[in-house]
């Protein structure tokens, strides 16, 4: 299935015809490269036949793609690749295959992919290849297989054999568990990944692993280091055995490996470990000393005094909570009051991810030659000018993700070389004017991820000579007047060329004043997304000749449209990011300008039109995402002519523009599923005046019958012969005479009557259907107060229902007084009932009242009564209704 309108992303090439695809979407940058990642494809020809051939050369016109260099097939479905799919990708490069359902590769799965140096087949079910299914691959470079079902290395390293290129392998989480193999891995294979697979030792025989520099055997069950002995290791540089249950002072001892080609993370050696570890050492020379993830806690008793001399040393991951004098660091002999100390040699020092909360201020003493510190994700609060005075020739300090909450003035002035300084994810909510005083070579500054309300020129004055990146992405900017009250912030960092200032918390900048960007004349990227920008000055940009880049992405917030002539200045501008700022369209006033521009996203906007005259303005253009655009399927819209100013030709192969596309109406979609349910609520009053009663009656009757479904088997068998329907002001007829009439006399009927029968706690609807449905008839006693009565009314209906609709005539009506029909023809009802129906009459002389009664004793008893030859049907003339029943 496409989604044609979701997918429009076009590519101009000035000189030929412009093509987008469906299911691939190109970079922006590398014209060569493609991701076709989560688009469920199951097989790889959808991916492939979408693709151009080059650049200037439409696709389906030949298979034959001989500039594609990569290609992202990441998050799909397939289960298998056919065999010839990428017969004719020769130049590909990378081929990224990740996160599918491949089992198997077969024979020719990758033939043809002769120049294929990185293939990425990670978070794959993989559990055979065909002999020969790598063979084409003779310049693979870099095999991942991470998280695939190959148990056998055997099977692998056999199938490896061709790949005399092939550098960097990676079988971690393969559930490998054993290294035995017949074939040997090719000698340039130099990089071998092995974790969390369930090696129980280097069972490798003693060949296999000669050539191999890099060794990663993390999270494997290995406790037999005897093994190490007979293998042949001699040009291995790095080994990683974290996490396996082994005691490496064994292991040094048994085997030959050079001590500074092990990485000591995860041994859990502890403080005390790390001074024998030292010891061990001796004075041999070790550049640089790992221990991450060995739970050390602190640091006294200078556990590194017996150390050779280190260049880097690596104590992250540890549980380090604070950091006293500097001598935990130095060799005693260096304290020694006669000698002069030798010269510093510890470079790199990293400290991240412990839990150090304070920095003592000679923490860091004597450390002259550092050049990179890291004390990221600390717990840092408090950061005091004597703990830097030594670290003159310091070049990165890393502090982020701590709890910095103020810079004090001058801080970091002894650092006079330093150049990035990372401040990220901390606490700060002001830079003071003398925060970054002395920083004379700062070039890189980042603040992100902190609560930095406002910004003025002055704080970033002491580093204007030299910064060139700066970051203030997710602080708490906010400019709510339109007005220029300060100072530009930037005016004096005329080198900069970066600026990130996305995502302003928690409602973003809101507004750009006039002249914000003002004295950024070297500026080459501007990141300004998910700001929720309401106005930006038309002037913000003026001083951005030098712009790029610039991202407003995902800015809407009421905007809608730019104002006129604010890219005016971008002459440079070449990457313009529009996506999900609400435009509605585009204008000359805005777009006239951009004659550099190569890349416009404008996904996700409210565009109906893709304005020929902009187009045409933007003549540079060779990549325009529309993706998600309400575009309209006007041909004027994309397939007019002079809509590619150089090309000459309309347009070709616009995958978004599938014919059938313009006919295809989302308003049919739209008015199929709203339809029924219009429909619907325009007939629900309906069916609610004409039926309620009925709905009503019906959904008592299923109550009751539910209830009552077991109780009375026996249809037929009434609790009464008949329920009286009357009204209060009947009530003394109905007592006086319908009652002893009835009940007393011989052959006597049981009588429900509302004020003695019905159940108390019920609710009276409840009572009259069950009176009505349990009872063998109905007689309503009709007087004119019967007819207004609200609940006289529903019990002829409710009664009637039963004479309509199950066809069981229980109405037994008796008329009281004589009603013309011109009154009774309000109560239609009524009427419908009395032309089916026969009636009986209340003679007031007592003379005809025995008649009355037998009539009434008839018409209860009988089935039916139709049969009975004494009453009349009703013929419905101009005469009063009662009058042929006042006859008999
Ligand atoms: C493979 O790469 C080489 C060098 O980059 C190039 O000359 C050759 O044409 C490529 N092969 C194919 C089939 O594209
Ligand atoms: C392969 O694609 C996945 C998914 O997009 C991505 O996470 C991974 O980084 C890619 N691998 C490489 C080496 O590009
Ligand atoms: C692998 O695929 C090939 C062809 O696609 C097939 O012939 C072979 O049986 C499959 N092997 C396994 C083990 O599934
Ligand atoms: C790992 O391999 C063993 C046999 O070596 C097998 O029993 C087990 O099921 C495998 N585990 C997985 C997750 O494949
Ligand atoms: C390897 O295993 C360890 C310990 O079981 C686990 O913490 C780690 O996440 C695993 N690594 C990978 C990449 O699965
Ligand atoms: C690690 O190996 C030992 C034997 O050396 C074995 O008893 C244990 O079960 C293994 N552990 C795992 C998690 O495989
Ligand atoms: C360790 O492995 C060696 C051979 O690699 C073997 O001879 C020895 O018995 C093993 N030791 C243990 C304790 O398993
Ligand atoms: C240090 O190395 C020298 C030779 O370079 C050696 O004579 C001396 O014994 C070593 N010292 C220790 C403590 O290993
Ligand atoms: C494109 O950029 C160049 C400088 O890189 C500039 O001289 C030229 O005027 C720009 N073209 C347009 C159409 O703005």
């Amino acid at each position: 299935p496409s989604f044609p309108l979701l997918a429009s992303l076009l590519l101009l090439v000035p000189g030929a015809s412009a093509y987008g695809f469906r299911n691939c979407i190109q970079s922006m940058v590398d014209p060569r490269s493609f991701r076709c990642i989560q688009r469920f494809l199951s097989d790889v020809a959808s991916a492939v036949d979408d693709l151009p051939a080059s650049p200037t050369v439409p696709a389906a016109s030949s298979r034959h793609l001989p500039q594609l260099r990569k290609l992202g097939l990441a998050y799909n479905r397939l289960e298998m690749i056919e065999d010839g799919a990428f017969e004719n990708l020769g130049a590909l490069v990378t081929l990224n295959l990740s996160y599918n359902r491949l089992t198997n590769l077969s024979e020719g799965a990758l033939h043809g992919l002769s120049n294929l140096t990185h293939l990425f087949l990670q978070h794959n079910p993989l559990s055979t290849m065909h002999p020969s299914a790598l063979q084409p691959l003779g310049h693979l470079h870099t095999l991942d297989l991470f998280s695939s079902r190959l148990a056998s290395f055997d099977e692998v390293a056999c199938r490896l054999q061709s790949l005399l290129r092939l550098r960097v392998l990676n079988l971690c989480h393969s559930n490998l568990s054993s290294l035995s193999s017949c074939c040997l891995l090719p000698p340039s294979l130099s990089t071998l990944h092995l974790c969390n697979n369930s090696l129980q030792a280097v069972d490798s025989g003693p060949q296999l692993l000669r050539h191999v520099r890099r060794l990663d055997l993390a999270y494997n069950n290995i406790s037999n280091v005897t093994s190490f002995a007979g293998t042949q290791l001699q040009k291995l540089r790095y080994l990683l055995l974290k996490g396996n249950p082994l005691d490496v002072f064994d292991l040094l001892n048994v085997s030959r490996l050079p001590p500074s080609s092990l990485d000591y993370s995860g041994l859990r050696l502890g403080r005390e470990g790390v001074s024998r570890l030292c010891q061990h050492l001796g004075n041999g020379t070790v550049r640089r000393l790992l221990l991450q993830s060995n739970g050390i806690q602190e640091l006294e008793g200078k556990p590194f005094s017996a150390c050779p001399p280190v260049r880097a040393l690596d104590l992250s991951w540890n549980k380090l909570r604070s950091l006293r004098c500097a001598d935990w660091l130095l060799g005693e002999e260096q304290h020694g009051a006669l000698q002069s100390p030798p010269p510093p040699r510890l470079r790199t020092l990293h400290l991240n991810i412990n839990t150090i909360a304070y920095l003592h201020k000679h923490a860091l003493k004597g450390l002259r030659a550092l050049t990179e510190l890291r004390l990221d994700n600390n717990l840092l609060t408090d950061l005091y000018r004597p703990s830097f005075a030594d670290l003159r020739s310091l070049v990165t300090l890393n502090l982020r993700n701590n709890r910095i909450s103020v810079l004090f003035p001058c801080v970091f002035s002894s650092l006079s070389r330093l150049q990035i300084l990372d401040l990220g994810g901390n606490n700060i909510r002001r830079l003071g004017s003398q925060s970054l005083c002395g920083l004379h070579s700062l070039t890189k500054l980042y603040l992100d991820g902190n609560h930095i309300k406002e910004i003025s020129s002055d704080e970033f004055r002491p580093v204007q000579a030299t910064l060139q990146v700066l970051d203030l992405g997710g602080n708490s900017l906010e400019y709510i007047t339109k007005r220029q009250h300060k100072p530009p912030p930037f005016r004096y960092l005329h080198r900069l060329y970066d600026l990130k200032l996305p995502g302003q918390r928690p409602y973003g900048m809101k507004i750009i004043p006039p002249q914000f960007f003002r004295g950024l004349s070297a500026l080459r990227e501007l990141f300004l997304a998910e700001n929720k920008l309401l106005s930006i000055s038309p002037d913000a940009f003026d001083d951005l000749r030098q712009l790029q880049y610039l991202s407003l992405a995902d800015s809407s917030n009421g905007m809608q449209d730019l104002p006129p002539g604010i890219f005016k200045s971008l002459v440079c501008l070449q990457r313009l990011n529009l996506e999900n700022v609400g435009l509605h369209s585009l204008t000359l006033e805005v777009f006239g300008n951009l004659g550099n521009l190569t890349s416009l996203l404008l996904a996700k906007n409210q565009l109906q039109t893709f304005n020929a005259s902009v187009a045409r303005a933007l003549g540079a253009l060779r990549y325009l995402d529309l993706r998600k655009c309400p575009l309209s399927c006007t041909c004027e819209n994309l397939a007019c002519q002079g809509w590619l100013p150089r090309a000459g030709q309309p347009l070709g192969y616009v995958y978004s523009f599938d014919t059938h596309v313009c006919f295809l109406d989302a308003g049919l979609y739209l008015f199929s599923a709203t339809a029924p349910v219009l429909l619907l609520l325009t007939l629900l009053p309906l069916l609610h005046h004409r039926a309620y009663w009925r709905l009503k009656y019906h959904f008592y009757i299923l109550r009751s019958w539910a209830n009552e479904h077991w109780r009375r088997q026996d249809g037929e068998s009434f609790q009464y012969d008949a329920f009286v329907s009357y009204n209060s002001a009947d009530e003394g007829w109905v007592l006086e005479q319908l009652g002893p009439g009835l009940e007393s006399s011989q052959g006597s009927f049981r009588l429900c009557l509302h004020h003695r029968d019905f159940e108390v706690g019920k609710s009276i609807v409840d009572n009259i259907v069950d009176s009505i449905y349990h009872s063998r008839k109905t007689i309503c006693v009709i007087s004119r107060s019967y007819l207004q009565s609200e609940w006289c009314s529903l019990e002829i209906q409710l009664a009637s229902y039963r004479l309509f609709e199950e066809l069981k005539d229980v109405l037994v009506m008796v008329f009281l007084e004589a009603i013309p029909e011109r009154e009774l023809s309000a109560y239609h009802r009524m009427r419908k009932v009395m032309l089916r129906k026969t009636y009986i009459s209340w003679p007031p002389e007592p003379a005809a009242q025995p008649l009355f009664w037998s009539k009434l004793r008839k018409a209860l008893r009988g089935r039916c009564a139709e049969e009975d030859e004494e009453l009349h049907p009703l013929d419905g003339g101009d005469e009063p209704l009662l009058e042929s029943v006042s006859q008999l």
